[in-house]
């Protein structure tokens, strides 16, 4: 087995648990929110919720979501997979999920500063946008249609 057949091996399994972790943080953070908002404002329940969330983010989700972007774009140059359309439409798919991640991550600041802008109604939809993506951009790199 040459070098690189290796090295693919150990980077696909590396992107595969980088990216179980990043979306089980992705499913976790919104729930953290919906939780919270229910706790009264400035108790120590509220406080409590602003610890976990910080320790999600610097522990799980900001890690994770570094090394499936270095680890994937790796995978890439290695494969060729730039040229191919399948590969177009799941960074769309990656991209629009990173925003989603960045968003979910301004909202747990506004939240630790006290603010609620939104609904624990609405924050339970946005919580579906993960499972969504996941389940696009899976079916993108296994079944690759296009
Ligand atoms: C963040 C940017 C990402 C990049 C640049 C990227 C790129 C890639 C590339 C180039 C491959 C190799 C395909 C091959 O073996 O030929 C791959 C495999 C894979 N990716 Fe990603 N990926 C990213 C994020 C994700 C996410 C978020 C998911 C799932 C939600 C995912 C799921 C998978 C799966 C299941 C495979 C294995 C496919 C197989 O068995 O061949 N990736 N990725």
């Amino acid at each position: 087995m040459d070098i690189f057949a290796l090295l693919y091996e150990w980077l696909k399994s590396a992107h595969l648990i980088f990216v179980i972790f990043w979306m089980a943080g992705l499913f976790m953070l919104p729930r953290f929110f919906v939780y919270h908002q229910e706790s009264p404002e400035g108790s120590t329940e509220d406080a409590q919720w602003v610890e976990r969330e910080a320790r999600l983010r610097k522990i799980i989700l900001n890690p994770s979501l570094i090394i499936v972007w270095i680890v994937g774009l790796a995978l890439a140059y290695y494969t060729g997979a730039f040229s191919q359309g399948w590969f177009h439409a799941k960074l769309l798919f990656v991209l629009l999920l990173s925003g989603y991640h960045g968003w979910m991550v301004g909202y747990s600041k506004k939240l630790a500063r006290g603010e609620r802008p939104m609904s624990g109604k609405t924050l339970r939809l946005l919580n579906e946008v993960p499972g969504i993506a996941a389940a696009i951009i899976v079916i993108l790199v296994i079944v690759r249609p296009i």
